[in-house]
């Protein structure tokens, strides 16, 4: 607990401690482990399968996550870090904190009420952590927005096949107000995923998630029927235009798409994210979609100091793997300009829809704060590689 009078993140210690005093304990877990466990339960298994599942057997997912394991942060003492902050200027804007929610697919379903997006957008307006909106959502990307409050959110493009309906998703996101377009690059095919194959199960399939399109104008013009009408053959279209495999010869038309600031994700070779800066992109997001693509890959932390290298200043942008303050922590020393939460958010809104994401956002928050302050590292810039020591 400090003594101090200005608001950290870490206070939310004492709010849980004091709340204690009063006989009243968390409802939401402390801890990831009992997050993943109880979101198990509560989530329809359809669900689940997709959400916690990811490529082949698993290794590059789970080697996401154990590759924290292998740094260690050396702490100062004697630095008097009562005063701290964690608060960054990203694309113009300046953020309390270097969070922020990656696009997920699912989300709407994730939520009891099935509108998840919308619950998503709510609470990054109440913790200033900004969303970036999956192409593939319950609710169209302008309702998304309208959520937002006064926290800038992002949307992201799985660029479709048809030009026409990529130009018009991105000014629907422009006219929306969403701060920067995020074209997704690992995602043009899925990839091989047992626990859906398994339950002969992708959501998109089944009609879910494909909003974006059916309140689409060329979307709709290219169906015979209005997808209320025919959902079938909605379907269908979206199978034929859903992914682009785009090549470096496609960046030039992507960057004419639009003035907002665009970040190419799914980067983590250092000479494509030379040709991504070289392409006149305003930020790169190193990730390897939390293992659900490809199996066999390295784990995207390792990827991390390649990718900032290359990218010479760009702010990059990271996830994949990310289950405490402490990775959080490690990700910004390794060089991280703001680091992407996945699946622990779903898991949250799962257990209690918005609270139950404050409530992981905050924990996240606090632990990193909590950190900084133990192991004497004030400020974002504090925190480098020299923070770290390989284990
Ligand atoms: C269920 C699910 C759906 C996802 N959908 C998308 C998506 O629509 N677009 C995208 O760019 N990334 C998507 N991702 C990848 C995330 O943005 C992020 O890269 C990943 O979740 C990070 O890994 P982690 O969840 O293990 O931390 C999805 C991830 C999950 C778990």
């Amino acid at each position: 607990m400090t003594a101090h009078p200005a608001t950290y993140f870490g206070d939310y210690q004492n709010e849980i401690y004091l709340n204690g005093l009063g006989g009243v304990l968390p409802t939401m877990p402390m801890t990831f482990a009992e997050l993943e466990r109880r979101a198990q339960s509560a989530l329809p298994p359809s669900v689940l399968s997709y959400v916690a599942g990811g490529a082949g057997d698993e290794r590059t997912q789970r080697a996401n996550v154990t590759a924290f394991d292998r740094w260690g942060l050396v702490p100062r003492m004697m630095v008097g870090a009562a005063r701290r902050s964690l608060s960054v200027e990203l694309f113009g804007h300046t953020l309390p904190s270097p969070l922020f929610l990656a696009p997920v697919g699912v989300i709407g379903l994730c939520d009891r009420d099935g509108h998840g997006d919308l619950a998503t957008a709510r609470a990054a307006a109440r913790t200033g952590v900004p969303m970036v909106a999956s192409t593939l959502s319950v609710d169209p990307l302008e309702q998304v927005a309208a959520e937002f409050g006064d926290t800038p959110g992002f949307f992201q493009l799985y660029t479709p096949t048809d030009r026409a309906l990529a130009e018009s998703l991105v000014h629907r996101a422009e006219a929306a107000g969403y701060r920067g377009i995020v074209i997704t690059l690992d995602t043009w095919i899925t990839g091989w995923r047992p626990r859906d194959l398994a339950a002969a199960n992708f959501p998109q399939l089944r009609g879910h998630c494909l909003a974006n399109y059916t309140s689409d104008p060329v979307f709709r013009a290219r169906l015979a029927k209005a997808p209320e009408e025919d959902p079938g053959a909605a379907v269908l279209e979206w199978v034929r235009v859903f992914g682009n495999p785009l090549t470096w010869a496609d960046l030039p038309w992507l960057r004419s798409l639009t003035d907002l600031p665009i970040v190419l994700k799914g980067l983590q070779h250092p000479e494509d994210v030379r040709r991504a800066r070289d392409g006149g992109v305003d930020g790169i997001y190193c990730s390897n979609h939390g293992g659900r693509q490809a199996n066999g890959g390295l784990p995207a932390l390792d990827a991390l100091p390649g990718v900032v290298e290359a990218a010479d200043g760009l702010p990059v942008l990271f996830d994949s793997g990310v289950r405490s303050g402490a990775d959080v922590v490690k990700a910004l020393a390794l060089g991280a300009t703001a680091v992407g939460i996945g699946r622990p958010y779903a898991y949250g809104l799962a257990l209690e829809g918005t609270d139950g994401i404050v409530h992981v956002l905050r924990s996240l928050l606090a632990e990193a704060d909590l950190i900084m302050a133990v192991d004497g590292y004030p400020t974002l810039a504090d925190l480098t590689p020299e923070a770290l020591v390989r284990l």
